[in-house]
């Protein structure tokens, strides 16, 4: 571990992991019971195998979303476009109602998928391994569709950008 990590704590691991330019996503899940919709926006989403089909992402202890997401059973994972970056602001806002007039559509089991998504994977929960103060979240994709060739919404150094060739 450097001086300059001992030094400068989470700072220095968030000015040196944001220079990591990475997509984003959102994760969210439907109540099977009342419909109920919950869901956050990840950077933490990677691929993992393709045999099986499994991807990942990491979930905070402090996501008041998560245990009602993995309840359900069933996450959608919609790939984010440049045009979505209000949608993200809005699934990133804790404590809110967060699917309040955001478009969305059904996955074929009924996960919601962000109107306007790149692509969606519908996964369920594989395994989850402790990790810190975030929990790694393994899935299983069941099915998965491209919709658009639009440009992706980019995270980097903290703020929203695009990507240009
Ligand atoms: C660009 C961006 C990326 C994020 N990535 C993650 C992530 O990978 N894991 C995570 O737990 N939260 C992440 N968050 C925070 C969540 O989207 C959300 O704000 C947090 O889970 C609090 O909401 P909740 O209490 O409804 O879960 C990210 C937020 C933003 C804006």
């Amino acid at each position: 571990m450097s001086e300059a990590l001992l030094e400068g704590g989470t700072r220095c691991l968030r000015n040196v992991l944001g220079r990591f330019a990475t997509g984003v996503v959102a994760v969210a899940a439907a109540d099977p019971a009342d419909g109920t919709r919950a869901g956050l926006v990840a950077n933490s989403f990677c691929s993992v195998s393709l045999e099986p089909a499994l991807v990942s992402f990491c979930v905070a202890h402090t996501s008041g979303s998560w245990p009602l997401m993995r309840g359900a059973g069933l996450l959608a994972i919609s790939i984010l476009g440049a045009q979505q970056r209000a949608a993200a602001d809005r699934l990133a806002a804790s404590g809110t109602d967060k699917f309040h007039g955001l478009p969305w559509i059904s996955s074929p089991g009924g996960a919601p998928v962000l109107e306007g998504s790149l692509a969606w994977l519908e996964c369920t929960v594989e395994a989850e391994h402790p990790a810190g103060d975030h929990t790694i979240v393994v899935a299983r994709v069941r099915a998965l569709d491209a919709i658009a060739d639009g440009e992706p919404l980019l995270f980097y150094r903290g703020t929203f950008g695009g990507f240009s060739r």
